[in-house]
């Protein structure tokens, strides 16, 4: 098959992530037959300083007319003088709102192999962390009026969470499909005991819940489900939440796996084009150094094989690949324990390729 892939490397690490994923792409290209053309995206910073726009028109387009995005990371200090609606971050949030993908999906999986990186207790992880978080991606508070006010020179701030019917529903079946291809487990996150957009998020969960009887749906506040995935995180299957709360829920959750270098994440809507990057920032105190891990980004590539473009096989080849590279005993810093191998980027992704063997 031929696919035509955007690729935005972005600010910080993104090139040197992005550029190892590339590397795994094209031996999954040769191993399969597969032609894989690379169209390069200014996005971010980088556009910031070429173009004074973080997400010229033009780059949008070249998005949206391809058949899936590759993102390495935005944002970094040299940016965080510019106006709020030209910040690197925005160039994001744009991209995100004019692919239309409306449901990011980030798992939080434990590696066996990293079990001793994760900051819980032993017998925490033992019980088990396998879920998955379902965020809503183009409403909420990211996309209402931002704006500060000036009255005798003191200012005040305003952002505006909105939900409609609408957008709770079609994100909430994305939850209980998910859910159904798993342990029929889901969970809905809000702040019901204070936010109208919450309470309203809660009855159409509900609502939707008659048409999934196969599925468990429980609720829970925000604050309850932080705490609960510190403490008991094996009780989750499927976690459905709004923007905000699921970019906050999705770090802690990453960060008790072993490293947020790891996690990947898709983000799709009504199209087969998706947009898949790291749930990491652009990391720039480590940018250019050759030691950040790049298998955040290599396993969002390994997702875009699997849920646009229909090659399961070659998405499983991917992730066998990683395995076997932890196997083996190597890790960048990030995960580096005493009696491991440390490997920069680049090494991590030709030895991942090593590995890469054509399922069948
Ligand atoms: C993420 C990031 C972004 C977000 C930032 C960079 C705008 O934190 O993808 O989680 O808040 O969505
Ligand atoms: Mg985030």
């Amino acid at each position: 098959m031929t696919e035509n892939i955007a690729v935005i490397r972005g600010d910080g690490i993104g090139p040197e992530i992005v550029d190892q994923a590339i590397k795994v792409l094209d031996r999954i290209a040769e191993l399969y037959g597969h032609t894989f053309n690379y169209t390069d995206v200014d996005m971010g910073g980088c556009a910031i300083d070429k173009w004074g726009d973080p997400l010229p028109e033009d780059m949008l387009k070249k998005c949206v007319e391809s058949d899936s995005v590759l993102l390495g990371a935005v944002g970094g200090e040299k940016w965080n003088n510019v106006p709020g609606n030209m910040r690197p971050e925005k160039g994001l949030l744009r991209l995100r709102a004019g692919m239309g993908v409306y449901s990011n999906n980030r798992p939080a999986k434990i590696w066996p192999q990293l079990a001793d990186a994760s900051p819980l207790k032993k017998e925490i992880v033992d019980k088990g962390i396998d879920f998955i978080i379902v965020r809503e991606l183009i409403g909420g508070i990211y996309f209402g009026e931002h704006k500060t006010e000036y009255t005798n020179g003191k200012a005040r701030a305003v952002d505006i969470l909105t939900y409609s019917e609408e957008e709770i529903e079609r994100i909430g079946r994305i939850g209980f499909e998910t859910a159904r291809k798993r342990n029929k487990k889901l969970c809905s996150v809000e702040k019901s005991n204070v936010l109208d957009s919450s309470r309203l998020w809660k009855s159409v969960m509900h609502r939707l819940a008659n048409e999934y009887t196969d599925v468990e749906l429980s609720d829970m506040l925000v604050d309850n489900c932080a705490m609960q995935i510190v403490k008991n995180p094996s009780q989750f299957d499927v976690i459905v939440t709004e923007n905000m709360f699921g970019d906050i829920l999705s770090d802690e959750a990453s960060m008790i796996t072993g490293s947020i270098g790891m996690i990947p994440s898709s983000s799709l809507g009504a199209a087969s084009c998706g947009l898949y990057e790291p749930i990491h920032g652009s990391a720039p105190d480590i940018a250019g150094k050759d030691i950040a891990n790049p298998i955040g980004t290599i396993l969002s590539a390994a997702m875009m094989l699997r849920f646009s473009f229909d090659m399961p096989k070659e998405a499983d080849a991917i992730e066998n690949a990683v395995s076997a590279y932890l196997d083996e005993g190597y890790r960048t810093a990030d995960i580096m324990s005493a009696g491991k191998i440390q490997v920069g980027c680049s090494e991590c992704g030709s030895l991942i390729i090593k590995n890469l063997k054509r399922e069948e």
